[in-house]
């Protein structure tokens, strides 16, 4: 069963073609991302405009790279929610005309969940039950999952998400945007023992909290008057500390992440996590998570990184499962935020 599955949730286009819920046939991105960057973050409006702009060509070029031909789509599969609702409506309309023109079966999946679907692409799999982390720019959530349409929420964040304070941080220290790879790039020759920076409590334990920790950044960075203004006004810190900042932040981050989510795995029983999400990219946090659960007698997987960040392979994938659990979505379909 062939899947076309599309992706617009945030700044990117994505268009792929996925084979029974496993094989990437193809798996098209184009991202708006350099045209959001001179403001530090997503602008809605931008991203929408773009992928209206973009989706006919993103999708033509999926087709074409997946070697298939239009009659041979068994099922258009679109992320529903959650998201910017312009992108999301983009995505959705696109579905929609595809479904209603080609008399092919239409279904709108959460976007959150295909994120736990990426370890299961390209002859990958896991075990059900087990407990999923999605870590991303959006949203920081433990899941228990015990089938593809029984998904369990065990905790989330409060306040900003994983890869929101990533981003945070980094336009704190004048990097770039998206903020987590350059944070890791910097973290690389920096001392992760040299702050000791804290992620707030929350009231339940599976909960996270990330924007005391931004705060605690932010605040440090004022109260010894590192910085050194230059043209423009703008901030700058000297190398050496950006470094250490962003490694102490870093590790203080995937400590949490780890704590956490093998929290959830004792409480629920199981030995197997599996992780997705953007912040899933970073080659850190999956050593130290492959460490952790060496000691502690846990599986996890990652997904392949470029399937880490939004891509509509995942969301083919997914489709394809809840298809076949009998889901099944009308032209009424709509966004959720
Ligand atoms: O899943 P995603 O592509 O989009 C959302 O659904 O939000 O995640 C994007 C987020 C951004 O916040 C970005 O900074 C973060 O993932 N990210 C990373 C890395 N690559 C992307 N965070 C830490 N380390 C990375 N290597
Ligand atoms: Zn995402």
């Amino acid at each position: 069963m062939n899947v076309l599955g599309i992706e617009t949730s945030c700044d990117e286009t994505s268009v792929s073609i996925v084979r029974d819920g496993k094989e990437v046939l193809s798996n098209t991105v184009s991202s708006s991302e350099k045209f959001h960057k001179i403001y530090g973050g997503i602008v809605p409006e931008i991203a929408s405009r773009m992928q209206l702009e973009a989706i006919t060509a993103v999708s033509d070029l999926a087709i074409k790279e997946g070697a298939i031909m239009l009659k041979d789509i068994d099922l258009i599969s679109v992320t529903s929610g959650p998201g910017l609702f312009g992108s999301l409506l983009t995505g959705i309309s696109f579905a929609k005309a595809l479904s209603a023109s080609l008399h092919i079966p239409l279904l709108g999946v959460n976007h959150i969940h295909s994120h736990i679907y990426a370890n299961f692409l390209n002859g990958a799999g896991v075990k059900l039950p087990f407990v999923a982390l999605v870590v991303s720019g959006g949203h920081t959530s433990l899941f228990y999952v015990m089938d593809f349409d029984k998904i369990e929420i065990l905790g989330e964040t409060q306040d900003d998400a994983c890869g929101e304070a990533f981003d945070k941080v980094a336009k704190i220290l004048g990097l770039g945007y998206p903020g987590g790879p350059h944070i890791e790039k910097m973290a690389l020759r920096g001392n992760p023992e040299k702050f000791k920076f804290r992620c707030s409590g929350t009231k339940r334990p599976l909960d996270f909290s990330f924007s005391g920790i931004k705060t605690g950044v932010l605040y440090y960075l004022r109260d010894t008057g590192s910085g050194i203004r230059g043209r423009g006004s703008v901030i700058r810190y000297p190398l050496p500390l950006v470094k250490d900042i962003a490694a102490s932040f870093q590790e203080t981050v995937i400590d949490v992440l780890i704590r956490k989510s093998f929290h959830a795995c004792k409480a629920k029983k199981v030995n197997r996590l599996v992780v997705g999400g953007g912040v899933a990219a970073n080659n850190r946090m999956r050593g130290c998570f492959f460490e952790a659960a060496k000691d502690s007698g846990f599986k996890c997987w990652f997904p392949a990184k470029e399937l880490c960040t939004d891509n509509a392979a995942m969301v083919a994938g997914f489709g394809y499962q809840l298809f076949k659990k009998g889901k099944i979505s009308g032209l009424d379909l709509s966004p959720f935020a």
